[in-house]
């Protein structure tokens, strides 16, 4: 079943030979259907983005492109919260739910309708008008998953005023850093959340960042836990107070008409220096960009339930759980926790309360799923399911059979989705009632997108080699530089290759056109002169049925340039053994060959993580190599990776 084919650029070893086509009757009612391959480019984006969006002035030219800078939608005037929220209730659709909202301690639930998020959305904005806020004024928000977070970023676009949206579980030190980025003027907060039971303190670090923070001179409080915390007079205000009065009808508070390349957003994203880089988002664009994709790549129906359960403070929260969704007019859910709070049945149980027919999450969660076993989905009714999503990482053809057997009932397509924080929108999916599916592919460029993966000299390599996944032409969501620092934007994103944006991520595109991730060319393995990708790897190690997760990195090897590392955690927290480590290593050489068979493998109860769940391999290199780790303040749980220093060094494989 393994293969090995030459190239200079990364090998590709691992072959998946699963095939999944669309469902007869999900392709009969499919949002899109296969001749949307066949609309041009510039047609496909002037139609979607007349009939997505409303103006209040029609644009008229499509693109203006000087690389690496686009334009788009040029002459036009619109306004986001008109669109997500406001159009729909003149429309009639005011009581139609826009988010049920769960809170993490149980039986803490709210319907929200879109009439009911106007009249929100509106006194807010109206106390933020009063307490200064105007077209252009920067604002930060520092909260967790509560249904004022996206009041509060619709309020802003509301009024023009550009917002960072900081994830809640960043540490003052981030929270300052942005701020002082963007010059925020304001900061929107809440005195606590809740994360597995335990409050965060997000008023607390708030307090901390604004310490040295200068330019931000007024803060509002939401009162969410009620947990004690300290108001600065002058400074510090509770979100009821400001809104106390304020009146509720549109006409009180008009949506500012924004030019299309109007700033909408910063949302920094982490690179390879410390500083994180402030990427631009602008108004229709990116309006017209989330809101296409998640209609065709969602199929989303007017009755639809559609849960996207990433955190609003990740880009997958601000395309797909606000700005898409509320666009096109989606009932959404909204939860503020963890998913294995109070126990590991909590997602399944929201599923069949709400009758939940589309879900979009992340790998790593899936993967978290497997690992404490199929028995607690298998408890619900999951049968209103109908499609399931995954983003933000590669994800094992294990997982994926997993998430569709387990939780689709073996019924339900999975759109694997690539894209990044620069891109702003899906790039490279399934569409559902179209796509053959393969588990671990992504498969086509969506509609108007054009990707190609190149070798080192940015020549298009042929099918089945890998290379570097890059776009060669504009899309409506993509970034429009890095904030105030053109010399950085030029050289991460468009120096690698001439005229071509380079995503920095590994890809091989087979014979039929399907694209595979190959994760972070950083990454990248070089085993006696072939170029090992970890997701092979790692794939290789999780189609083992006891693996829950495997990540592997490469460390010096005086002999083959770099041995693999793999380090494995096994489902049901079992420990590892010496008989399960050659057992594993088999297994690899099995699967792709003996050159990706590891040089040791570590058990652990935990890979080190992201926030976002991405997997550290960075850190795990430097515990592979023995050397003090490198920057960890983007870590989850820093005692993780000491764990596994441990277990490392102590060759920790017994019973
Ligand atoms: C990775 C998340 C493989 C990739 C929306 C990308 C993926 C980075 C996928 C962006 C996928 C995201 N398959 N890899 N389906 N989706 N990635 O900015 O390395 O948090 O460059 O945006 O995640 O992460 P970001």
């Amino acid at each position: 079943m393994s293969t090995a084919v030459e190239s200079r650029t990364i090998d590709t070893l691992l072959l998946e030979e699963r095939r999944y086509p669309p469902p007869a009757e999900f392709a009969a009612e499919a949002n899109a259907k296969p001749d949307i391959y066949s609309r041009s480019f510039e047609e496909f984006w002037e139609t979607e983005g007349r009939e997505r969006v409303t103006w209040f002035e029609p644009f008229t030219e499509l693109l203006e492109w000087e690389l690496p800078y686009a334009k788009w939608y040029l002459g036009g005037k619109l306004n986001v919260c008109f669109n997500c929220v406001d159009r729909h209730v003149a429309a009639g659709n005011g009581d139609k739910i826009a988010y049920y909202w769960e809170g993490e301690p149980e039986d803490d639930r709210r319907e929200i309708t879109f009439a009911d998020l106007q009249r929100e959305v509106v006194r807010f904005a109206n106390a933020l008008t009063k307490l200064g806020v105007r077209k252009g004024t920067p604002v930060a928000i520092y909260m967790g998953m509560v249904p004022e977070l996206p009041v509060a970023m619709l309020a802003c676009t509301r009024l023009g005023a550009p917002h960072t949206v900081v994830f809640g579980g960043f540490s003052a030190e981030s929270l300052s850093g942005r701020m002082n980025d963007m010059g925020c003027q304001l900061l929107i907060t809440q005195d606590e959340g809740w994360r597995a039971g335990k409050p965060v303190p997000l008023k607390r670090n708030a307090d901390e960042a604004l310490a040295s923070s200068p330019s931000v001179k007024q803060m509002i409080v939401l009162r969410r836990t009620g947990g004690d915390v300290s108001m600065q007079e002058g400074r510090d205000r509770w979100w009821h107070d400001v809104v106390e009065g304020e009146p509720d009808d549109p006409e009180s508070c008009p949506c500012e008409p924004m030019e299309s390349e109007d700033l909408l957003y910063l949302l920094y994203t982490s690179g390879t220096t410390a500083k994180p880089k402030g990427i631009v988002h602008t108004t229709a664009g990116y309006l017209v960009g989330v809101a296409t994709t998640h209609h065709y790549i969602f199929d989303v129906k007017p009755d639809s339930i559609y849960w996207c359960a990433a955190d609003i403070g990740w880009v997958t929260g601000h395309s797909y759980i606000v700005y898409g969704p509320l666009c096109n007019g989606t009932t959404g859910i909204i939860y503020e926790g963890v998913p294995n709070y109070p126990d590991p049945e909590r997602w399944w149980e929201i599923v069949e309360r709400y009758k939940v027919d589309i879900l979009y999450t992340a790998p790593t969660a899936i993967r978290s799923h497997m690992k404490w076993g199929p028995e607690f989905a298998s408890r619900h009714d999951l049968s209103s399911l109908r499609l399931l999503g995954t983003v933000g990482e590669p994800i094992n053809p294990e997982a994926w059979v997993w998430y569709r057997d387990h939780i689709g009932g073996d019924r339900t397509p999975v759109v694997d989705t690539w894209w990044q924080t620069e891109t702003g929108m899906i790039l490279i999916t399934p569409l559902p009632g179209v796509t053959t599916l393969k588990p671990g592919s992504a498969t086509k460029p969506f509609p108007g997108v054009a990707a190609a993966v190149v070798d080192d000299q940015g020549n298009e390599v042929g099918p089945g080699a890998g290379g570097y996944l890059v776009l060669k032409r504009p899309w409506p969501a993509m970034l429009r530089g890095i904030y105030k620092d053109d010399e950085r934007y030029r050289e991460t994103y468009w120096s690698r290759f001439d005229d071509v944006y380079f995503a920095g991520d590994g890809a091989r595109v087979d014979e039929d056109g399907d694209f595979w991730l190959l994760g972070r060319v950083d990454d990248v393995m070089n085993v006696s002169g072939h170029r090992i990708s970890t997701i092979e790897v790692e794939s290789a190690l999780v189609d083992h049925s006891e693996v829950a997760e495997a990540a592997v990195c490469g460390r010096s090897d005086e002999r083959t340039g770099q041995a693999i590392v793999a380090y494995v955690s096994l489902k049901g927290g079992r420990e590892g053994s010496i008989a399960k480590l050659e057992e594993l290593r088999n297994h690899v050489g099995k699967k792709i060959g003996p050159i990706a068979k590891p040089a040791n493998i570590v058990f652990t109860p935990e890979l080190p993580k992201t926030r976002s769940g991405k997997i550290m391999r960075r850190l795990l290199r430097d515990v592979a190599e023995n050397r003090t780790l490198g920057d960890t303040t983007t870590l989850a749980d820093p005692a993780v990776v000491d764990e596994i220093k441990q277990r490392a060094a102590t060759g920790q494989t017994e019973e």
